[in-house]
């Protein structure tokens, strides 16, 4: 079977120090051993409100830092998910396979939909059958997702077997979601216990992957710590959120093991880490901003990767959707005219 790999991440605003340690390096690393499809999941972001100026311009950014990180435009397909209407296609026949039950326990939509769960789009309820129909869409067999995806990748695996059973063939592949590194879960610089996000009121909670090195270790800086000295076992770590987080993301950045990072800081203060930390995470960071101011400066550059991607993988959707379309007893009519 072919190895193919999907992974998506939405324009909602601006990338962050734990989608890049969490989602895209990851993305990069693959892409030497497998066939990838890397999207921007602008049909998900739209599951909340969205500014349309400003998910238009986050849909080029998000796909020029992909770009600016090392993911290979002319190898892999980069794309945005609402040039290719299959997503949206797939996705409907996913919503009358998957179970109101079934959604109802995603943890996601609970916290996205807070209290007010009668207001909530019908979107973001059916979120995960949208990114079920992303990956098998391609019949993609590898996802690297950071932690916070494991239950919707569960779901798609939930989806693609009920299919297959429904209709008792094989048209889809069970995929695997690969959660790779030590930064699965980078939380929050301000509290430890909760993860680092876009949607986070304080801009203090991340670093972004556009802050300059000022900022970066400005809010290095003032991170929150505990008033120990840091442990000299990774079992110190524990009840230590904190201290977990800063030595977790210094250990990825500077592509050593927690345990070794631990060592490298063991019994000293908090400022000692701080003061390393700020300075792999310019020296990371700093190259992939200067290619992405590079990238967006060069106006209709990304637009035409984009373009490119999208015809890429319309091409690679088609014989799924048909092969789908005759699973299901859809009668398929032969047009005199291509479709636009
Ligand atoms: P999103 O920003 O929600 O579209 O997420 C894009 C990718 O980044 C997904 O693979 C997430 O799992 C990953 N991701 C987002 N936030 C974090 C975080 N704090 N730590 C690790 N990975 C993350
Ligand atoms: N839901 C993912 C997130 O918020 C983004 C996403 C959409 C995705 N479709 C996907 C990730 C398909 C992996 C595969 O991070």
């Amino acid at each position: 079977m072919n190895q193919r790999i999907f992974s998506g991440v939405q324009p909602t605003g601006n990338l962050h120090l734990g989608n890049y340690l969490g989602a895209i390096r990851n993305w990069v690393k693959l892409q030497d051993d497998y066939e990838c499809l890397f999207c921007v999941v602008d049909l998900h972001a739209i599951t909340v409100w969205q500014e349309p100026e400003k998910l238009r311009q986050s849909t080029r950014d998000v796909a020029a830092a992909l770009i600016a990180a090392g993911v290979d435009p002319k190898e892999q397909i980069i794309f945005n998910q609402s040039q290719v209407p299959g997503h949206a296609e797939l996705a409907w026949i996913f919503n009358c396979v998957a179970r109101m039950g079934w959604l109802g326990r995603m943890t996601q939509f609970k916290e996205k939909a807070g209290k007010d769960r009668e207001n909530a789009s019908v979107g973001l309820f059916a979120y995960p059958s949208l990114m079920a129909a992303d990956i098998l869409l391609y019949k993609g067999t590898h996802v690297p997702v950071g932690e916070d995806q494991k239950q919707h990748l569960e779901l798609a695996r939930d989806i693609a077997q009920k299919f297959n059973n429904d209709f008792k063939t094989e048209t889809f592949p069970i995929p695997e979601p690969l959660i790779l590194g030590t930064s699965t879960r980078v939380m929050s610089l301000k509290d430890g216990t909760k993860k680092m996000s876009k949607s986070d009121p304080s801009d203090l909670s991340r670093i972004n992957m556009t802050d300059d090195a000022d900022t970066i270790a400005r809010k290095i800086k003032k991170a929150k710590t505990d008033p120990d000295l840091l442990p000299d076992t990774v079992q110190g770590l524990d009840g230590r959120p904190e201290a977990r987080n800063l030595l977790g993301i210094y250990a990825t950045l500077a592509e050593t093991t927690v345990d070794q990072a631990v060592q490298t800081f063991a019994g000293q203060q908090f400022s000692a880490l701080k003061t390393e930390l700020s300075d792999v995470a310019v020296a990371n960071l700093a190259p992939i901003q200067d290619e992405y101011r590079r990238l967006l400066a060069d106006k209709g550059h990304v637009d035409s990767v984009l373009a490119d991607g999208a015809e890429r993988a319309r091409t690679m959707a088609e014989p799924v959707l048909r092969e789908v379309q005759d699973v299901i007893g859809f009668l398929r009519v032969k047009l005199s005219r291509k479709p636009t």
